[in-house]
């Protein structure tokens, strides 16, 4: 039902120059794989198939990540190095991958309406590749929770999670009424509230899941906050007009888009999950 995901992966990681000067931000690895290539796979373990990426200057290499390197494949091939490159390979020959470009960085709601055409008419996820998500030990991932909530209300959905009050400033925040546990039906969204305008602490991640109405309302949606297109912007139109919600994820979230979430992501997969061989 959910079958595609956009990846907005056009933003300049300034705040990993130099590493980010040549190389995008999306394909520092966590340990030995790829920030982007976590993100696909969450994706894929929730039923999708189709990738859509919206990338910019310099970001070729995301294109090559997600396509056969011959030379290299020839050049391993028999050594006992094969098996490194069976996760990706095995991604590569069961979805599809596509690509467009935003020529101007004028934010993540325009990235997302810069990808209509990959996407089409239908709902489809999104995901901020910098949000690294680990589901809990036998748990589904978090898009795949995600999706099964659409499946029973047919809206739109944002994940979130609580975060510090003197932190809010990095985030939409938004005001619910509570329907269940962890899930809540939005009335307000801020974009980067400081504490003292923050409707709540709960914050919004980089995981959404988009009804296509969504990308009409981007069109006529002006630059907000920081003179970008905000995603909360249309979101709280549609929170307004129809119904959209935030869920309470289970799991842990790393904001890899920091240093210091960057280095605490490196040292959990390092730990629970490469040392203990379960990817
Ligand atoms: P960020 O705010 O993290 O910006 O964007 P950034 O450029 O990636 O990183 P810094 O702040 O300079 O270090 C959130 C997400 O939205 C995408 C980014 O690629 C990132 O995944 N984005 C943002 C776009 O694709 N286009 C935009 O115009 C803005």
């Amino acid at each position: 039902m959910i079958k595609k995901c956009l990846f907005p992966v056009a933003g300049y990681g300034t705040r990993f120059l130099p590493a980010t000067k040549a190389m995008p931000k999306e394909i520092l690895p966590i340990v030995n794989k790829p920030l982007v290539q976590y993100g696909v796979e969450e994706a894929s373990e929730a039923g999708i198939s189709e990738f859509g990426f919206v990338t910019g200057r310099g970001k070729r290499a995301i294109e090559d990540h997600f396509d056969i390197s011959y030379e290299l494949e020839h050049q391993i091939a028999g050594s006992g190095k094969e098996d490194l490159l069976t996760s990706i390979r095995d991604l590569i020959n069961n979805n599809t991958f596509a690509f467009t470009r935003q020529n101007e960085m004028k934010g993540l709601g325009h990235a997302i309406l810069t990808g209509r055409n990959l996407i089409g008419d239908s709902p489809f996820a999104v995901i901020l590749a910098d949000d690294f998500c680990v589901a809990e030990d036998g748990d589904d991932g978090v898009l795949a929770q995600m999706v099964k909530l659409y499946k029973q209300f047919r809206c739109s959905i944002v994940a979130i999670e609580e975060v510090p009050e003197d932190q809010t400033h990095k985030y939409g925040v938004i005001k619910g009424e509570a329907m269940k546990d962890g899930l809540y039906r939005i009335t307000d969204m801020v974009e980067k509230p400081a504490p003292e305008d923050a409707p709540s602490n709960l914050a919004i991640i980089g995981r959404y899941i988009l009804t296509p109405d969504i990308f009409e309302i981007l069109e006529r949606t002006p630059a907000g906050k920081n003179g970008e297109v905000q995603i909360t912007d249309a979101l709280l139109e549609q929170a307004r007009t129809g119904c959209v919600l935030a869920y309470q994820f289970r799991g842990r979230r790393f904001d890899c888009g920091s240093i210091d979430g960057f280095v605490e992501a490196t040292n959990h997969v390092y730990e629970h999950i490469y040392k203990a061989g379960k990817k």
